[in-house]
Order: structure tokens, then C-alpha cells, then sequence
């Protein structure tokens, strides 16, 4: 009893200590940007940006942009690492992998999806319709089904053919290169200066059956807290999944980092937490931030990691600073 006294007592007088001393200060009241803008990773990002400027010129908010980019990508059914025209797993079946957030701090996400053509849309009706954050697989697809999204089989061919030139060797193993990690990660600021982002992508091609990466995982592959800002991730999701790289990076935010010093210390830390599990050289992680001024950051461990901005009406497509240097 008195030992739990003095604990108490230890525990009254820590309370009373500055607890804002432990945190580094903000130094001014961030002004949000008000003027659009969105970012997504890769040079495709240009057609997902344009898509979700549209929106915002329509006076969309910040998820109808998000979720405007994701269906374009999502549309081209020649993209082989989004949508229904995906590589697909081992067993020859193209799964998707989705997630949305919006400003209010609401998620939605879907995994395991088949033979549904828009899947960011499915997260979204599962944010805004269920009490729920995440379905899965068969009863994710009921639910699509159910709430007006058809079933439909399509094969890219171009898919079907790089699997079967895949089952010649059957070898396991992820490569760093774009084609094989092109998820798209799509962050986006309204005309409230309001934040939401949202990530699509077939995943890992030739991947074992029910594998699921970052891209679905709310603060893995996306995160938005719209009093600080946004990350979103690509490269090889089980890096990221290791490390909540995107919650990681808004939290250094929220400690007063710029998005591009969130960015590298994250892949700092994705590097350190995974080096007893992969080398270096068989990975690709790449991450993408903005803060509430509309400031940005990128960064990736290998070079090659591009990223797609249109912000005030300028479309662009910038390359990524990285860890190491190819
Ligand atoms: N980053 C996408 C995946 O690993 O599935």
C-alpha cells in the first residue's frame, strides 16, 4: 500500500511538470493552403492530378479529388499494377487493395477485392455507409456488390501474359523496379485548406494468395490528420507495414519537422527497423508528405522515385531526392 502511495505521489508530481517541455514548439500557426493542390506518387500521378484538379475546380472537396485520381488510375485497364488491368497473384487472380481518408479523421478500406473496377470507391462507401473501416476479400465484394458496384472479370492481357512467362520460373522475388511497386498514393488540400488522401493498387505481382500490403493499411500507406498534414507510401508494402511509415511521418510533422525531413527520417527508420529482415538492395520505399501550407516533401531509399504535383493550377512531375544514390 505504501509503496502504490509514493507511486501515486511520483506520478501527481511528473503530472504537474511542463509536459509541453518534451515537445519541440511549432513555431507559428500554420496558414492552410487554399489554393489546391494535389501530389501522388509516380509520373502516372499527372493523369490521376488532373482528374482530381477537376474536382477541385468543380468546388469538390478534398476526398472527391482523392477519390477522382484513384478511379482514373483505376479506369486504365492497360496499368498493370492498379486496378482490374493488374498483375496478378500466384494463382493467376488480380486482387486489389484500396484505402481512403478524409479530412474529419473517418478511413475506409477494402483488401483482397476481385472483380471490382473501383475500389478506392468501395473505401469510401465503406468510411461513409458501415460502422467499420476495413472489409476483406469475399465479403468486401459482397458489400460492392450490394451498394451498386457490378462484378466484372476482366483479364489484362498483358497481365495474363507476364504471369505466364512468371510460372516458367514460379521464383518469389520482389524486385526494386516501378513496374513491380507503382501503387498509386494520391494526397489532396480543397479550397478550406482541408486534407484527405487516398492510395490504390493491385499490389505485389505474382504474390501468394491473400497477401495484403501497406496500401489498405490506414497509417501504413496513407495517413491524413488534417491538423498537421498527410503521407502516403509505395515500394514494397511489407517495409512500410513493418514501420507505419505514413502515421510515422505525420507525427513528425505534428513535432514541427517539414514534410521533406519527415520523409527522410522515415526512410531512416524504415531502413534501420527492416536490416535484419531484407538488404537494402532488394527494396524500394518511397514516401510522399504535405503539411497544411501546402508545403511538400518526398524521399525514397533507391533513386528512381518520381512524384506527380499540381498545386495553384501548375501540373508537374519532380523527381525524388534519396537515401542512397543508385
Ligand atoms: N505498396 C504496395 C504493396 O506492397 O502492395
Amino acid at each position: 500500500m505504501k509503496n502504490r502511495r509514493n507511486f501515486l505521489k511520483a506520478l501527481g508530481a511528473l503530472s504537474a511538470l511542463p509536459l509541453l517541455s518534451f515537445v519541440p514548439e511549432r513555431k507559428k500557426t500554420p496558414v492552410r493552403f487554399k489554393k489546391g493542390l494535389v501530389i501522388s506518387t509516380w509520373n502516372f500521378g499527372l493523369k490521376a492530378n488532373a482528374a482530381a484538379a477537376q474536382k477541385f475546380l468543380d468546388g469538390g472537396k478534398a476526398v472527391d479529388m482523392v477519390e477522382a485520381a484513384g478511379r482514373e488510375m483505376e479506369s486504365d485497364l492497360t496499368e498493370l499494377s492498379i486496378g482490374l488491368g493488374g498483375l496478378p497473384d500466384r494463382e493467376g487472380h488480380t486482387t486489389l487493395d484500396a484505402c481512403i481518408m478524409n479530412h474529419e479523421g473517418k478511413a475506409g478500406s477494402v483488401c483482397f477485392l476481385e472483380q471490382i473496377m473501383h475500389p478506392v470507391s468501395v473505401a469510401r462507401a465503406i468510411m461513409e455507409k458501415t460502422p467499420h473501416v476495413i472489409l476483406v476479400g469475399e465479403g468486401a465484394q459482397q458489400f460492392a456488390v450490394a451498394n451498386g458496384f457490378p462484378k466484372d472479370n476482366y483479364t489484362n492481357p498483358a497481365a495474363e501474359k507476364a504471369w505466364q512467362e512468371w510460372l516458367i520460373k514460379s521464383e518469389y522475388k520482389p524486385i526494386i523496379n516501378i513496374e513491380n511497386h507503382d501503387t498509386i498514393g494520391i494526397l489532396g488540400q480543397d479550397a478550406d485548406g482541408n486534407l484527405s488522401g487516398a492510395c490504390t493498387t493491385s499490389g505485389l505481382a505474382f504474390k501468394m494468395r491473400g497477401r495484403v500490403g501497406d496500401s489498405p493499411i490506414i497509417g501504413s500507406g496513407l495517413y491524413v490528420d488534417n491538423k498537421v498534414g498527410a503521407a502516403t507510401a509505395t515500394g514494397l508494402g511489407e517495409t512500410i507495414l513493418r514501420s507505419c511509415s505514413s502515421f510515422l511521418i505525420v507525427e513528425l510533422m505534428r513535432q514541427g519537422l517539414h514534410p521533406q525531413a519527415a520523409c527522410e527520417e522515415a526512410i531512416k527508420r524504415l531502413v534501420e527497423i527492416n536490416a535484419s529482415i531484407l538488404k537494402v538492395e532488394d527494396y524500394q520505399a518511397c514516401f510522399l508528405a504535405c503539411n497544411l501550407e501546402g508545403e511538400v516533401g518526398a524521399y525514397s531509399v533507391h533513386p528512381g522515385f518520381t512524384y506527380a504535383i499540381w498545386k495553384d493550377g501548375k501540373p508537374e512531375v519532380l523527381p525524388s531526392k534519396s537515401l542512397l544514390n543508385g
